[in-house]
């Protein structure tokens, strides 16, 4: 195998790796395609910053195998956001190996980029109303304006720490339901707007928070629903819609999140049963995709080059397409968990077919040479 690509992921607790079954299916598809997938961390790094000793994964063997080689010419990062220390580390190689060709990169906190996303037009119609949470005075004047209000962590994943209010016919009192920072639904509470604060304040986080405008998206069963747009370059460096699908949270969930207990289904059965005319679904679609790919190409504008993005949406039953969060490290379960194993394979293929794209690119004529 002539061409090498690194995978940048981090240690959590006991040395473990978040997506270990990713980084297997990638170095299985990369192989096939002539790819040496090479996973390592910011921990992994020898010979005073020469060399790492990597994860290679033989799949004859099916086990992980230690390797110390070079850096790869090109690295996919996928280390999420777990808390600021490993956000330093990750930092601190990012600067520290600024040489290095990464294909991906952390965007911004949801505050940071609801403020990136307003700048463009075609964008800023579909983001709903967003400010940063500064206290109950500005929460009451804000649930006045919107009958549902999403309270969420600026540097929050996964449904974490959640809240959605409702307006009750009392203003100072409204129904709170959500989740805490650990993701365990809380129960539903009616509470006064001004132990809002208190309550945010014992989670430590009240400063990082935004306040949206609940988009309504409970189906008939009550439960709640959204899509996640998986959006990434294609083997021609072009930006394409891999595929989106629906997500439906458990009941008693205000979060549709997958890791928080959320089922997939099919955007068009979703859209179909929603809204029954086929020329609506499609319309709505067409709306989607579109959006989707005016995010990725303004954040590309912004940012500079990215490799892929996943985005949840949310369509209201008007039919209006809502931008309710862009995932810079998205993953790609959502086809997995559908049945599509096709735009499942594309996912997982793409990142690959675009490194192979960008290494081609580099050495056009010379094929690199193996490791020793
Ligand atoms: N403004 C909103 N209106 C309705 N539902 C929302 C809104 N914001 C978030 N949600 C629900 O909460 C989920 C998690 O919110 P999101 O902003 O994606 O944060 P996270 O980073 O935790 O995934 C969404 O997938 C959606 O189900
Ligand atoms: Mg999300």
């Amino acid at each position: 195998m002539s061409y090498k690509v690194g995978i940048l992921a981090m240690y959590l607790t006991g040395r473990k790796l978040e997506e270990v079954s990713y980084f297997r299916k990638l170095s299985v598809t990369g192989r096939k395609m002539g790819i040496e997938v090479l996973v390592f961390t910011p921990d992994d790094v020898v010979d005073s910053g020469e060399r790492v000793l990597a994860l290679s994964y033989n799949p004859e063997q099916k086990s992980w195998v230690r390797k110390k080689v070079s850096f790869p010419p090109i690295i996919y990062d996928r280390c999420r956001y777990h808390g600021t220390n490993n956000y330093q580390k990750l930092m601190r190689f990012r600067t520290t190996y600024s040489k290095l060709h990464f294909m991906s990169r952390p965007l911004a906190n949801k505050w940071k980029m609801h403020q990136i996303l307003s700048e463009e037009d075609r964008i800023a119609s579909h983001l709903p109303s967003t400010v940063r949470y500064q206290g109950t005075e500005e929460l009451k004047s804000f649930l006045k304006r919107h009958s549902v209000v999403f309270l969420k962590p600026s540097n929050g994943t996964g449904g974490r720490g959640i809240l959605r209010l409702l307006r009750t016919k009392d203003s100072e009192v409204c129904l709170m339901q959500g989740r805490d920072p650990n993701r365990r639904i809380l129960p539903i509470q009616h509470i006064h707007v001004d132990r809002l604060h208190d309550k945010l304040q014992s989670w430590k986080i009240a400063d990082r928070y935004i306040m949206q405008q609940g988009i309504p998206l409970q189906l008939p069963d009550g439960r709640v629903h959204d899509y996640r747009m998986l959006v990434q370059k294609d083997g021609a460096g072009k930006w394409q819609v891999t595929g989106c699908a629906g997500r439906i949270g458990p009941s008693k969930s205000v979060t549709s999140n997958l890791h928080g207990g959320g089922t997939a289904i099919a955007m068009e059965v979703l859209l179909r049963k929603r809204f029954g005319s086929s020329d609506k679904v499609e319309e709505i679609r067409r709306t989607a995709y579109a959006l989707g790919l005016n995010t990725v190409k303004h954040l590309e504008s912004k940012f500079g080059k990215i490799i892929e993005v996943g985005i949840d949406l949310a369509v209201d039953p008007k039919g209006n397409v809502w931008l309710l969060e862009v995932n810079p490290k998205p993953s790609r379960e959502v086809f997995h968990r559908i049945g599509d194993s096709q735009t499942y394979q594309k996912a997982i293929r793409r990142p690959l077919e675009y490194a192979l794209w960008l290494l081609k690119q580099k050495s056009p004529n010379s094929e690199q040479k193996a490791d020793p």
